[in-house]
């Protein structure tokens, strides 16, 4: 297969993180016979520095020309501690999501056999935990008007979802429990929010349409207790923006890290795939970031485009990594790797005629 991927690694670590998911899928060309072309594009931060513009012009058309698009990260303290900046790097991010109409993220979470000792969970709470949030993407509070009062004292920020928008990612979400373990769970918060009793009659009205998945609903206070507390209760979680970005990061407390956590947005556009973490500015440079989720993010990509035997072999050799040990700091702070050498070993494992790594 011949695929043009447009690579925007961003801000931080997004660089790093995003330069090992390529190496694999180097690996995973040269094992396969596939050719992936890479064109790199600026977003976030560093595309302010050099155009005053988080998503220049020439980056949104190179992602719309291509057919799938890699990202790593946007963020940046200068940005994060001025609350006054007009152009912000996130606005790159949403803006692009908006522009490509990718409604959907799917962040699929999982407890690793060999990292269970690592999460800060018991054992028996995660074990066997393997769930995926579809979270809404492009409407929700993040995308509604945002007002400040004059003299800056009081602000507002307006949440507001429409029946098309849950239908369309309800569907992708019922389609996906149909070929997992057929149940379906919507996160809200009905007892207070009029947008989450829409979410709850249209997408009672669309399980109809699914009789095979059983559905429930939780409020997102409950659910944000469950998933720490019983986290192998859930198979598809389908919640809003907001909700899906909290309880996914909190979800990244089971695998031992968010640097083992990858999505995929999807939608009417070019698809994306990134790392649900940031760009983790204390690590920038050191080579010390966790790559599994851009690499495991990778993997996503492949799927997308049913390269499923080649997406299983990335993901056989991320576990085959984290079992052998070769992992970065954040998952074992006696002995580790850096960011460059995992990712050397991960694509050892996949290509072809190559000598796995000695370690
Ligand atoms: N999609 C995105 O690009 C995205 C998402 C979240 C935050 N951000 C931005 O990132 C910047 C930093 O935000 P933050 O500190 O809240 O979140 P973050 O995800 O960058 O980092 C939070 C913590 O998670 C851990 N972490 C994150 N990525 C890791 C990795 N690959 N390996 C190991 N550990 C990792 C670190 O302990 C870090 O301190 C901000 O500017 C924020 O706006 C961007």
């Amino acid at each position: 297969m011949n695929l043009n991927i447009a690579v925007l690694s961003g801000d931080g670590i997004g660089p790093e993180v995003t330069a090992e998911a390529q190496k694999v899928l180097d690996a995973v060309a040269d094992r396969f016979g596939h050719t992936f072309n890479y064109s790199q594009a600026l977003v976030g931060a560093v595309a302010i520095d050099e155009c005053n513009n988080p998503l220049p012009d020439e980056t949104l058309e190179l992602c719309k020309a291509s057919q799938a698009i890699l990202f790593g990260a946007i963020g940046h303290p200068k940005y994060d501690n001025n609350p006054d900046a007009k152009i912000r790097p996130e606005q790159g991010l949403l803006k692009l999501r908006k522009e490509l109409g990718l409604f959907t993220n799917i962040r699929p979470v999982q407890a690793f056999d060999a990292l269970i000792s690592k999460s800060p969970l018991k054992k028996d709470i995660i074990q066997g935990t393997d769930l995926v949030i579809y979270r809404e993407l492009t409407g929700g509070i993040y995308f509604g008007e945002k007002t400040l009062s004059e003299d800056g004292t009081v602000a507002s920020d307006l949440c507001e979802y429409s029946k098309p928008e849950i239908e369309r990612v309800a569907h992708l979400a019922f389609k996906a429990a149909q070929h997992r373990r057929k149940k379906l769970t919507l996160v809200d918060k009905a007892n207070v929010l009029e947008t989450s009793r829409l979410w709850r009659k249209v997408v009672t009205a669309i399980s109809k349409q699914y009789p095979d998945v059983e559905l429930d609903f939780l409020f997102v206070d409950n659910a944000a207790m469950q998933v720490i507390l019983a986290p192998s209760q859930f198979d598809v979680i389908l919640t809003e923006n907001m909700f899906g970005d909290i309880i996914s990061d909190e979800c990244s407390v089971i695998g031992g890290s968010i640097g083992l956590l990858a999505s995929a947005s999807v939608g009417s556009g070019t698809a994306l795939f990134e790392p649900i973490h940031g760009s983790y500015p204390q690590a920038t440079g050191k080579n010390i970031a966790n790559p599994l989720a851009s690499i495991l993010s990778a993997a996503m990509l492949l799927e997308h485009f049913n390269l499923i035997t080649e997406a299983k072999t990335v993901r056989d050799a991320v576990n085959r990594a984290i079992s052998e040990g070769v992992v970065t700091v954040d998952l074992n702070k006696e002995t580790n790797f850096s960011t460059s050498q995992v990712g050397d070993v991960v694509a050892s494992f996949i290509q072809k005629n190559k000598e796995v790594l000695n370690y």
